[in-house]
């Protein structure tokens, strides 16, 4: 029944059969690796300059969350990587940081993703992923 239904839209709808299974259309819709690479490199320069932030980062070494963040933004995108970073509980533990840092680092990278020319529709789905990790990151 419930095939039969699906291939009366198909047939009502046409084009169901060329629609992409790839599971990796978000990670494209980035630019791939190296849209994530200028994302996270566009990204990294708001965050050090954003009053709300920044001292959060003092002392860090941003090539290092730089190289990390961009594993797990591939990841979360449904590409081809792997993340070797430490866990977000672990490395954002004792930071004590509040839901309003949390939604700035989200609208700085909302921000940058913008500057590099990502569609909406790919800004929002990265967001939507990020925003279960704020129970992870936020202590305050
Ligand atoms: C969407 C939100 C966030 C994500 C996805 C995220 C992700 C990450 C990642 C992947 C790392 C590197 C982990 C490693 O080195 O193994 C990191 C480190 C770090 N994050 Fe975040 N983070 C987020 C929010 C924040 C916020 C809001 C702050 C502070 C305002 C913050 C402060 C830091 C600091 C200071 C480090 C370096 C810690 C260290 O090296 O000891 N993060 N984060």
């Amino acid at each position: 029944m419930k095939t039969w239904l699906t291939g009366m839209a198909c047939a009502v709808l046409a084009g169901c059969a060329v629609q992409p299974t790839t599971g990796d259309a978000n990670f494209q819709g980035l630019g791939g690796k190296a849209g994530i690479h200028d994302i996270v490199a566009t990204l990294v320069p708001l965050v050090l300059a954003d009053p709300r932030i920044k001292e959060s980062f003092t002392d860090i070494d941003m090539n290092k969350v730089a190289l990390r963040l961009e594993e797990q933004v591939c990841v979360l995108s449904g590409g081809p990587c792997t993340y070797h970073g430490k866990d977000m509980v672990l490395i954002h533990d004792g930071l004590n940081i509040t839901n309003a840092q949390f939604n700035a680092l989200a609208e700085d990278l909302q921000i940058a993703m913008e500057r590099r020319g990502v569609p909406s529709r790919f800004q929002n789905k990265l967001i939507a992923r990020l925003a279960p990790m704020q129970r992870d990151i936020v202590t305050k």
